[in-house]
């Protein structure tokens, strides 16, 4: 179903699609597949910083047998010499079997997707989109709650830039979920996404506070203020530290148990440790199901299941 496919936006998978992912994330927990990857290469083009995307995806490739090159400091490539994006990666095409990157700019793994013949995959594209994120928001969130369809999500924090609810909140549009965009005014998620929404027919609305839908929730994904992409400081110092979840804000809110809260992490000022060893929190969790999923991306991108 998705051999050689690009994985570039979550509106390019279907419902369908999805559940099929999510199913054969759940395979790679149960079976052995070390020698599944046995010859390939991955080429991880880190442009951006990450910790969790291209650990997982190295562990993922490295536990299905497979290898990894790559670089995750731009600055040591040729790059500084003003190598276009669209020329490197021309070249890195003859080294690997497939491409993973992730880049400052919106629309940059589209480019590349363009201009190679090896499958390529979006860890993150400026604000844009996170796809790979999103299955494994999905897969935590069917762990957690037992079903994707008819939940009530809140998604909290920068909705404007954060590019792992942008994808999510795609995802959820096939699985009839109300959405509560909690941000502050000048952090609302932007209209296109709105208007997908809208042409999907999900029930949404936009709110300041967590407040104003306490007890409402399955589902709370939080989210940092992305302020490495803030154009002016000021506006970023203007709604720092704006929300911070605590064990004794959700006491406050009189949540019950069964919210799990969500976060694709690093975390800052937003969510208090004091979460951490509570019911709601299934982050950590979220975090380790990277490597079961990104292995059944890698594995039916390149072909294993037919
Ligand atoms: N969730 C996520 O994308 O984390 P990293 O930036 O550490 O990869």
């Amino acid at each position: 179903m998705l051999k050689n496919r690009d994985i570039i936006s979550i509106l390019d998978f279907t419902k369908e699609e999805i559940s099929y992912v999510l199913e054969l994330s759940k395979r790679m927990e149960r079976e052995s597949s070390a020698d599944m990857l046995k010859g390939k290469i991955l080429a991880n083009l880190f442009f951006e910083p990450s910790t969790r995307t291209r650990l997982s995806f190295e562990t993922a490739m490295k536990r299905l047998g497979g290898d990894v090159i790559g670089f995750d400091d731009p600055d040591k490539t040729s790059t500084v010499k003003g190598e276009s994006l669209k020329d490197s990666v021309k070249i890195i095409e003859g080294y690997c079997d497939i491409i993973v990157l992730r880049h400052f700019l919106e629309g940059a793994s589209r480019l590349t997707a363009d201009t190679v013949n090896v499958p390529v995959i979006n860890a993150g594209d400026g604000a844009s989109q996170h796809p790979t994120q999103t299955f494994l928001d999905l897969y935590t969130i069917k762990n957690t709650k037992g079903r994707l369809e008819g939940l009530s999500v809140g998604f909290l924090g920068d909705l404007k830039y954060g590019r792992t609810a942008h994808s999510l909140a795609y995802a959820l549009a096939h699985f009839n979920s109300e959405m509560y965009f909690i941000s502050p005014p000048s952090l609302r998620i932007p209209k296109d996404y709105i208007e997908q929404l809208q042409l999907r027919g999900v029930s949404y609305y936009e709110i300041d506070s967590l407040f104003e839908v306490s007890g409402k929730l399955d589902i709370l994904y939080c989210t940092r203020i992305q302020k490495e992409r803030f154009a002016d400081p000021v506006e970023y110092e203007k709604v720092r530290g704006v929300y911070k979840l605590s064990r004794v804000v959700l006491d406050k809110l009189k949540i019950g148990n069964d919210l799990k809260i969500l976060h694709p992490l690093p975390r800052v000022e937003e969510m208090d440790e004091s979460l951490d060893t509570t019911e709601y929190a299934v982050y950590f969790q979220q975090a380790h199901s990277g490597v079961p999923v990104r292995k059944a991306l890698l594995a039916a991108v390149l072909g294993v299941f037919q």
